[in-house]
């Protein structure tokens, strides 16, 4: 591991199952469907399939002939040391927002209402000029931006006490907020925080969060396409705070499917002429997608992974001239099963163009939902074994991987191959050797 140990360290050692806050920044779609998941999956009635941590069995260190299951080789305990809560701009409990989301059948919902009931978000930070397809109801009565990241971090000390977590792990799962390049403001802390007393413009609120949640010592994670943590000013605190960020924007449908299908195009030396995607989803961050501005900070994270992986500096006879095109409709009848459609215009031997369709009828928040358990878990330990800052080896679960310099990976079995041998790093330090922690 490339960072020393750090203050959590003793957590690891002193504990079997930690004791994880996890509050959710936006309960809609996928922060609920992550809850109400766990919550059924703890109490038997639902499998996790998606998630690596809870399925994924792993050679033994001891015997290599032995698997064990993921979460036992890096000691990530039960579920049951998961606490979840939150915060939303619209009002309602985690029940009333789950079945406003309308990912999950009531059945399942019924049962993990009580679970569900308990949780009562707490007043967002809404800014209408970031986030322009949604009205805030339930919000921050702070009067500068400085004051409602201050209230965010009571919000996170208050939850610490009375839920008695070891640590939190704070996850950005809010509506996308409109396209923001980082500018000088964004470059170092005493900028960001003299911003934020100033009410800079270019300070958006899960930027807010995340300041807070640094200043708290939680580990970040941006599960949306936003700029948020991904600032140098951001990335500075979580260092000196020790404190590991990831992000940005889930990798589930179209781009997973990408990021699996363009290196095995490659590895065989066919050319693209062109990659057309396009989608329909109804759910409100489809709705939100309908906002041009909010769409470009989408598109952006969409369409940053084929030239990486192709590379048409490389080989600019197969890629040189590639046309990459991404479009996402809003249609209201489809909810949450996304539906996708993929062209892919590839050109085979002597220059015969052929093509490949590829039609995924997927579930967006359902598809999420794992990753964002993965996500937590792996967060969670991380800082554990004194891990902090960019955490590039978490790249396998996002589509735009914050990294700290250069590009990012994109090839799904490169990101796997990074984070399996993170995995038996994690093991040494957590669980191998927790003495030496301590
Ligand atoms: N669904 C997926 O597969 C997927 C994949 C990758 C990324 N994402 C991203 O995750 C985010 C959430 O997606 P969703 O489908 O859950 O959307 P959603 O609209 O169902 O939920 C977003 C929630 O965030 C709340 N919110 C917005 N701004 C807030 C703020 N400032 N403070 C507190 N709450 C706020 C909204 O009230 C809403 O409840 C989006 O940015 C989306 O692009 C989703």
């Amino acid at each position: 591991m490339t960072d020393s140990p750090v203050q959590s360290r003793e957590l690891a050692a002193s504990s079997e199952s930690p004791r994880v806050g996890v509050l959710l920044i936006g309960m809609g779609a996928i922060a609920t469907t992550l809850v109400a998941g766990v919550e059924a999956i703890r109490r038997g009635i639902a499998r996790p399939f998606g998630s690596l941590t809870q399925l994924e069995m792993v050679p033994s260190a001891e015997d290599p002939n032995q698997q064990v299951p993921l979460a036992e080789f890096l000691g990530l305990g039960s579920l049951d040391g998961l606490v979840f809560g939150g915060w939303d701009i619209n009002p309602g409990t985690g029940y009333d927002l789950a079945k406003h989301s309308g990912v999950l059948e009531p059945t399942l919902l019924e049962a993990v209402r009580p679970y569900l009931e308990t949780i009562e978000p707490m007043p967002g930070i809404y800014d209408p000029q970031y986030l322009r397809r949604t009205e805030g109801r339930r919000v921050k009565p702070a009067s500068s931006k400085y004051e409602q990241a201050q209230a965010a971090r009571e919000d996170i000390r208050a939850f610490k006490a009375k839920h008695k977590v070891d640590q939190i792990v704070v996850m950005w799962c809010g509506s996308t907020e409109i396209f923001l390049t980082p500018g000088p403001v964004h470059q170092t802390i005493p900028a960001f925080e003299a911003g934020m007393k100033a009410n800079d413009a270019a300070i958006a609120p899960s930027m807010l969060y995340a300041w807070a949640a640094l200043q708290e010592k939680c580990s970040f994670v941006n599960a949306t396409p936003s700029l948020t943590v991904d600032l140098p000013a951001l990335v500075q605190l979580a260092e000196t705070n020790g404190c590991p960020i990831s992000g940005k924007d889930l990798k589930t449908g179209q781009t997973l499917l990408k990021t699996i299908l363009a290196p095995g195009i490659k590895q065989r030396m066919l050319g693209m002429e062109g990659w057309f995607s396009m989608n329909i989803l109804g759910n409100g961050d489809g709705a939100v997608l309908d906002d041009p501005a909010a769409f470009k900070t989408k598109e952006e994270s969409k369409l940053s992974v084929l030239s990486q992986i192709l590379e048409p500096e490389r080989y600019p006879e197969l890629y040189g001239d590639l046309s990459h095109q991404v479009k996402i409709n809003y249609y209201k009848p489809r909810g949450d099963n996304k539906e996708s459609w993929d062209n892919i215009d590839l050109t085979g031997w002597l220059g015969y163009p052929m093509q490949i369709k590829v039609n995924f009828l997927c579930r967006d928040s359902i598809l999420a939902a794992p990753l964002l358990l993965d996500l937590a878990l792996l967060s969670a330990a991380a800082q554990r074994a004194g891990l902090k800052g960019v955490q590039d080896w978490l790249a396998f679960y996002f589509k735009s991987p914050q990294v700290r310099q250069g590009q990012p990976e994109h090839d799904l079995s490169r990101q796997y191959n990074t984070l399996q041998a993170m995995f038996r790093e994690l093991h040494e330090t957590l669980v191998a050797q927790p003495a030496a922690v301590r």
